[in-house]
């Protein structure tokens, strides 16, 4: 037991999690260290699973009480806030509880422990509280990976302290006993959008301050994000653009926020009950004494890596939102999967070109691969095909027409370089976007593609029959 282990992998997260079953699954001896006392890193715990959990069931209530009636459903229905929580902290349970279960099953060692390297090829470990008795104090590894994720970025300089109460991150956001009167969300990124969504249907009056002039964070196509904001406004929340926030300040049980225009001007002062910080999140290496494993970090606290993810240490690699890239959970899994793969025969592979980014609000907001602004800026022609919900058979007969799905193809070839859809389960459609771009299909062959009747995917083929040539139903 004492021999040192094939793979040893940091964090329990997307990234490490999947790491540890491929790098089992191909035979090597491997173990996974985990000091959360859970495993599924932030997505499961904090992030991806609870948000979606609210998301999904506040929905329903708001539905219940704005939607309803149009639908020729009566009915009274009242929030049960505590049961709400508890159905998403089940949903937290069941995923994590599911994770160790796979490790069991895949023979992952589970180390219940906070990894420190001594070397670059020695971890120790301090046991968590309920570690069980003979967890290690030390492991030795022929190969390490690094999955230690990320955690949400403090608010500039200091002027604001989260203190998951009242100044909330995301992770208090999840936690709220109570519906806030007036919620100020600082920044209109992904998490300030699908939280300030979930509180807003259940009650809270909801004010999204945002540095720059668009909503929606990196990447999103700029009509998308118009669209998005309309959208939302039309749902009450409320937008403050090109507004930067500046310090918050407790006083009689509310949040005084100070706030100037992003290219300076006169200050204003936002009231809220709650205040949301959602300004980012950054890398996370602390207590891990990377110094000692001699591996480099870049200036913004990433681990630097090599396209095959080897850190400047040969048998350390590194995935997920510690290193480059979009810090999204299927993201990390894939470099999760090529990390092992590249460990065990010296291959592996993840498209960066096609990963796909989904706001989980309602209409949902998916794209993949590039904007019209990228296509401009690279000097690429470029034909965008569009069809609007309103002219989809499903979502009318759902009631659920807003947005539209936009294609946009290379002029010359046909080829599709990116899609983006702003409406009734995007999330699911994007899919297709993405395995376009994987096979490098044409809009041509996306629109000779058979595609059942009656579904919103029909608006997608429809956008490809838009994009090369005229489509039917518009
Ligand atoms: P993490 O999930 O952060 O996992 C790292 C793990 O390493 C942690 O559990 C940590 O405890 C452990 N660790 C760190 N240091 C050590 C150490 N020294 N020893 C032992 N263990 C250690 N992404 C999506 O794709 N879709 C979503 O819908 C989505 N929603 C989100 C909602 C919220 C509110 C937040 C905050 C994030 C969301 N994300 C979403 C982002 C997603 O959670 C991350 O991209 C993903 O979790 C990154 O995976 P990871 O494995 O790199 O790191
Ligand atoms: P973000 O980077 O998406 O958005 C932060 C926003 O805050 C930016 O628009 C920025 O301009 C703004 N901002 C920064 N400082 C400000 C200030 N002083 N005043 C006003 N606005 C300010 O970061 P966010 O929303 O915190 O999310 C972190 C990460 O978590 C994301 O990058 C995303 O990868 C991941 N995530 C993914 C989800 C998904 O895939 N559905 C859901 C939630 C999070």
């Amino acid at each position: 037991a004492n021999e040192p282990y094939d793979v040893v992998i940091i964090g329990g997260g997307p990234g490490g999690y999947v790491a540890a079953i491929k790098a089992a699954q191909l035979g090597l001896r491997t173990a996974c260290v985990e000091k959360r006392g859970s495993l599924g890193g932030t997505c499961l715990n904090v992030g991806c699973i609870p948000s979606k959990a609210m998301l999904n069931n506040s929905h329903l209530y708001h539905q219940s009480q704005h939607d309803f009636a149009r639908r020729g459903i009566d009915a009274t229905v009242s929030l049960n806030l505590p049961k709400m929580l508890e159905a998403k902290d089940n949903a937290v349970l069941g995923l994590t509880k599911g994770v160790e279960h796979l490790f069991r099953q895949n023979k992952v060692d589970y180390i219940k422990g906070a990894a420190s390297f001594v070397s670059p090829n020695r971890l120790s470990i301090s046991p968590i509280a309920d570690a069980p008795e003979g967890t290690p104090t030390e492991v030795e590894a022929k190969n390490i990976i690094i999955a230690t994720g990320s955690e949400v970025a403090p608010f500039p300089g200091g002027a604001i302290t989260i203190d998951e109460k009242q100044i909330v991150s995301s992770t208090g956001a999840l936690e709220l006993q109570e519906v806030p009167q007036k919620l100020v969300v600082i920044g209109g990124g992904v998490i300030g959008l699908e939280l300030g969504s979930v509180w807003s249907r259940l009650g809270a009056e909801v004010t999204v301050v945002e540095f720059l002039g668009a909503i929606g964070g990196a990447g999103i196509d700029e009509e998308i994000a118009k669209q998005f904001q309309r959208t939302l406004q039309k749902q009450g929340l409320k937008f403050k653009l090109n507004t930067k926030v500046l310090s918050a300040e407790k006083k009689d049980g509310k949040v005084y926020l100070e706030a100037e225009p992003a290219k300076g001007g006169n200050s204003e002062t936002i009231e809220a009950d709650v205040v949301l910080v959602a300004v980012g999140r950054r890398p996370y290496t602390e207590g891990l004494n990377i110094e000692a494993a001699g591996v480099e970090l870049d200036n913004k606290g990433r681990v630097v890596i090599d396209d095959q993810f080897t850190t400047s240490q040969k048998h350390i690699k590194c995935i997920g939102d510690v290193t480059f890239g979009p810090m999204l959970a299927h993201k990390a899994e894939e470099e999760g999967i090529a990390a092992a793969e590249f460990i065990k025969s010296g291959h592996g592979h993840v498209n960066y070109g096609a990963i796909p980014s989904v706001v989980y609000t309602h209409p949902e907001v998916a794209w993949v691969g590039q904007t019209e602004q990228d296509l401009k800026a690279a000097g690429v022609k470029y034909s965008i095909g569009k069809f609007s919900f309103t002219a989809n058979s499903r979502a009318k007969t759902n009631m659920e027409t807003e947005g539209f799905v936009k294609i946009l193809t290379e002029k010359e070839t046909d080829r599709i370089v990116g899609a983006h859809i702003i409406g009734p389960n995007a999330g699911e459609m994007i899919a297709e976007g993405v395995l376009a771009l994987e096979y490098g299909a044409s809009a041509e062959d996306i629109a000779r593609t058979c595609h059942a009747h009656p579904t919103l995917s029909e608006a997608f083929k429809e956008a490809a029959m838009a994009a090369y040539s005229k489509p039917i139903h518009m």
